[in-house]
């Protein structure tokens, strides 16, 4: 058996896995940080209380990526080694970049902020959060920067001695076009991940049996308020940046491109095609319901663009590379690209519900109890969903290749996925591994999801602690917030259900800062 499918088997499932907990990770770091401040500066508990609450199960997340991050850069090494020794001279600075300078940043502070509850000054503290979230969001740029090389190479020169690429200009690679389009559609859609994630889980705590109390169900308003605006800007900015990404790609990789919308004989004015019935990757004449030159408006803003079919390119890369078949999977490229938009327009529309329930300061309505319950956990995997095929549609489509050849770039610079896999790492390792991670990650899902449920049916109430309440420090006060955090402020704990740990003993102040941060 030919490891290399196996080798991409795992690293295709690895990627999708990790890929999960990132876009919330990201996301929900900017929406901590943001209610964080909101605290800081209002003093109002409804902040405080989603602070921690949302706080909590961004670091249950985080962890988990982290886990499975790691594992992805040592597959660059273990089954891709041919692929190492071609770019790792490139490839190797974003993602060192992204270890040295993002992850430290994002991973110290983020230690800081949980072990800073009452230790640090309050804006210290605020500070902590805001240096891990940009932590991260900065790590997702070099990491964006290292894939988009691989779909349009820059910055290199060919050593033909080696036969590697080696680098000569870290500028260009850091400001490739194709990481500048990629990058906002990336954060968009993990602002979208968490939006989704906190409005949903907001409304379900609001809509179960059990009722929150008063002071939860203020902040979980709230939560769901911020979470509708969030979705709709960020689905505007994904919408925006996905389109100047379909520009980029009819000029980079129009292969990609031709599989995307299964267009196989070139056309002149070409329209969308919305869905197909039939086989896309036989003769292409399946396309359905297209929505007349939309395609050449979208791809080139002009109606009467033509746009090379997927036969003719392949020809056109025989002749330039020699013989083989350039064409990538037109099933996967053709139902992904719509299966991302799908997923994220159905995101949309959950938000577009609950905007018109929760308008003009509305509550949500217990009338259609049941069904709304229902769809406010149903809509949380939509933007996971057009996360994972997004990325499906972004590597499948650049196949056969590895890494694709810049059309104004070195035509040496390309390497072939095929050629790409380790030449010492038999069927049979790659097999016991996959095997391996596929069970291990079902597992530790498994725990993601055990612990995710518990703190959320917890509620915000659960991580408060007794006798911390509204008094915030406030952007004049500076001290270290003891105090201020600690005052008992008249708050009733008599309702206050158990905190995960069940005990509802009155906290020590280590017992305090660890009942956060476990
Ligand atoms: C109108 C809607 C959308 C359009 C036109 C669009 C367009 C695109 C395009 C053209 C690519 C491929 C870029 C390349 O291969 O170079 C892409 C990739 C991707 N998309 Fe979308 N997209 C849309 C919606 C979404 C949504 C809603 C999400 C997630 C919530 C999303 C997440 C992703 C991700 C994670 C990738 C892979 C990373 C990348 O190449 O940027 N997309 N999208």
């Amino acid at each position: 058996m030919d490891p290399v499918p196996l080798a991409r088997w795992q690293f295709g499932i690895t990627t999708v896995y990790h890929f999960l907990m990132v876009p919330l990770t990201i996301g929900l770091s900017l929406v901590v940080a943001w209610f964080h401040t909101r605290w800081y500066r209002t003093g109002d508990e409804a902040y405080l209380r989603l602070t921690k609450f949302f706080g909590k199960l961004f670091l249950i997340n985080f962890a988990m990526g982290v886990v499975t991050g790691i594992v992805q850069e040592f597959q660059f090494g273990m089954n891709w080694a041919s692929y190492s020794r071609f770019v790792g001279d490139v490839f190797g600075a974003p993602l060192a970049m992204e270890a040295l300078v993002a992850f430290f940043l994002e991973s110290t502070f983020l230690g800081l902020w949980i072990f800073g509850w009452g230790r640090l000054s309050p804006r210290v503290h605020l500070a902590t959060i805001w240096a891990a979230a940009i932590g991260t969001v900065l790590s997702a740029y070099f990491i964006i920067a290292a894939n988009s090389w691989m779909q349009h190479p820059v910055g290199v020169r060919f050593n033909p001695d080696t036969g590697r690429a080696e680098m000569i200009d870290i500028g260009a690679v850091l400001t490739n076009s194709t990481t500048l389009a990629a990058y906002p559609h990336v954060i968009a859609g993990a602002v979208m991940t968490a939006a989704v994630f906190v409005g949903g889980v907001s409304a379900w705590l609001l809509l179960r049996d059990r009722r929150p109390s008063d002071a939860d169900a203020a902040a979980l308003q709230r939560a769901v308020r911020l979470a509708i605006g969030l979705t709709f800007a960020s689905g505007i900015v994904v919408a925006l940046s996905g389109h100047f990404q379909t520009q980029l790609m009819f000029e980079q990789q129009p292969m990609k491109m031709a599989a995307a919308e299964a267009l196989c004989e070139t056309e002149t004015g070409p329209g969308l095609s919305v869905f197909a019935v039939g086989d896309v990757s036989a003769e292409c004449d399946v396309r359905s319901l297209v929505i007349p030159k939309a395609l050449s408006l979208l791809a080139t803003e002009s109606t009467d663009a033509t746009i090379p079919g997927v036969k003719d390119l392949n020809a056109q890369y025989q002749e330039q590379f020699g013989p083989g078949d350039y064409r990538p999977n037109l099933i996967i490229t053709y139902w992904s690209f719509r299966a991302m938009i799908l997923f994220g327009a159905l995101a949309s529309f959950g938000a577009v519900v609950a905007w018109w329930f929760t308008r003009k300061g509305r509550e949500l309505p217990r009338r259609y109890i049941r069904t709304m319950r229902l769809a406010s956990l149903a809509v949380i995997p939509m933007p996971f969903l057009a996360n994972a095929f997004g990325w499906i549609f972004t590597e499948m489509g650049r196949q056969p290749w590895v890494v694709a050849p810049n059309p104004d770039g070195l035509p040496e610079v390309r390497l072939f996925t095929a050629d790409a896999a380790s030449n010492s790492v038999s069927s049979a390792m790659v097999l016991i591994t996959l095997v391996g991670f596929t069970l291990l990650y079902g597992a530790l899902m498994v725990v993601e999801l055990f612990l995710l449920r518990r703190y959320i049916s917890a509620g915000p109430e659960a991580v408060l602690l007794p006798g911390e309440v509204a008094a915030a420090p406030g952007p004049g006060s500076d001290d270290t917030g003891d105090d201020d955090h600690r005052d008992d402020g008249g708050r009733d704990d008599g309702g206050r259900p158990d905190g995960p740990d069940g005990t509802g003993r009155p906290p020590t102040e280590e017992a305090d800062v660890l009942a956060f941060a476990y």
